[in-house]
């Protein structure tokens, strides 16, 4: 059997020890991608507990299936643990439903996308490997990134570009783009944009990242309306939860870090574990480069006594 995932889980020992699993409970794994933090997830909460898996990628929840076979072969019982759902972590609610449940007792979110993604060069989200400029995790809903570059306005894609992807650059891409969209050169496929990106930005000084970089996370960003979704899900995480429930969430952006701080800090039925986020260590960055700009938060849902008493008038 072929290697159903490449993706190799980041911070994966902190994440789950965040999430205190133990024999009979049940999390949410939002972002079950290649199935790496779910399958040690699984094997915490036996006997008896329960791994509801989504992700909001068709594709991701096809391989699952290859994920959990391959685990029951060593693990029969974590496997027959884990479920896995095709929706978006800001619609826990309808796997609650569709499992009975009133709330879990942790969720975990890993933002971004997976190494699986990142290789399928159907998926444009490598501007590495020529393929069509999607970006989108879920192709079935949205538009893809090459249809939203023919729609924005050339202001509209500067301010993507600057504020998703911090790049600097910003205006005089959104500039070339519209410029090539009028003398009818197409941006269709990742290498059309990285080359039309690398035209605009100087290498940086060590040559070690590619100029697109930014511009391609920017419009990843905006295609799947991801931080929109995160501040949605972390609104309601409070009401998925059960009382001393837990949540954590690994992101890679400072815009993403931003709004778990502040959601976490601004919930008054959460308790914020983490004053600092934990990063991941030297060795783990040594073997896992991706890991390297992850930052974990971690919240607990206040029992209902903990809860300050609401003042009559
Ligand atoms: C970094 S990967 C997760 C990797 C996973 N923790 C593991 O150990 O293999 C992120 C995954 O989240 C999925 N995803 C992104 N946005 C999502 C959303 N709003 N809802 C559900 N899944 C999402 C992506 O499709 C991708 O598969």
């Amino acid at each position: 059997m072929n290697t159903p995932t490449i993706h190799v889980p980041v911070m994966p020992e902190e994440s789950i020890a965040a999430l205190e699993p133990g024999p009979g409970k049940t999390i949410i794994d939002g972002t079950f991608g290649g199935g790496g933090h779910s399958s040690l997830l699984a094997a915490s909460v036996l006997p008896g507990g329960r791994v509801i898996g989504l992700d909001r990628d068709e594709g991701a929840v096809e391989r699952s299936q290859q994920i959990i076979e391959r685990l029951a072969v060593h693990a029969p019982q974590a496997a027959a643990a884990i479920t896995v759902y095709c929706a978006s972590y800001h619609q826990i609610d309808r796997a609650l439903a569709a499992e009975g449940l009133d709330g879990v007792d942790g969720i975990l979110l890993d933002l971004g996308l997976s190494s699986d993604q990142l290789a399928d060069r159907s998926r444009g989200f490598s501007f590495s490997v020529e393929g069509p400029l999607d970006l989108r995790f879920d192709t079935s809903s949205g538009e893809p990134a090459s249809r939203l570059l023919k729609r924005w306005n050339e202001k509209q894609i500067a301010d993507v570009i600057y504020r998703y992807g911090e790049e600097r650059f910003s205006r005089r891409i959104a500039r070339r783009i519209v410029q090539a969209r009028q003398e009818g050169q197409a941006i269709e496929t990742t290498t059309d944009l990285a080359e039309l990106v690398r035209r605009c930005v100087p290498r940086s000084k060590n040559h070690d990242i590619d100029p697109a970089t930014r511009t391609f996370q920017a419009l990843r960003i905006a295609a799947n309306d991801e931080l929109q979704i995160l501040e949605q899900a972390l609104s309601r995480a409070a009401d998925w939860l059960n009382p001393d429930g837990r949540i954590a969430v690994i992101s890679f952006h400072s815009l993403e870090d931003r709004i778990v701080k502040n959601q976490f800090r601004d919930c008054p039925r959460l308790e914020v574990l983490t004053r600092k986020p934990l990063r991941p260590s030297d060795t783990e960055t040594q073997h896992n480069p991706r890991a390297r700009s992850a930052k974990l938060r971690i919240a607990r849902r206040r029992r209902d006594e903990e809860m300050p008493a609401v003042q009559p008038y």
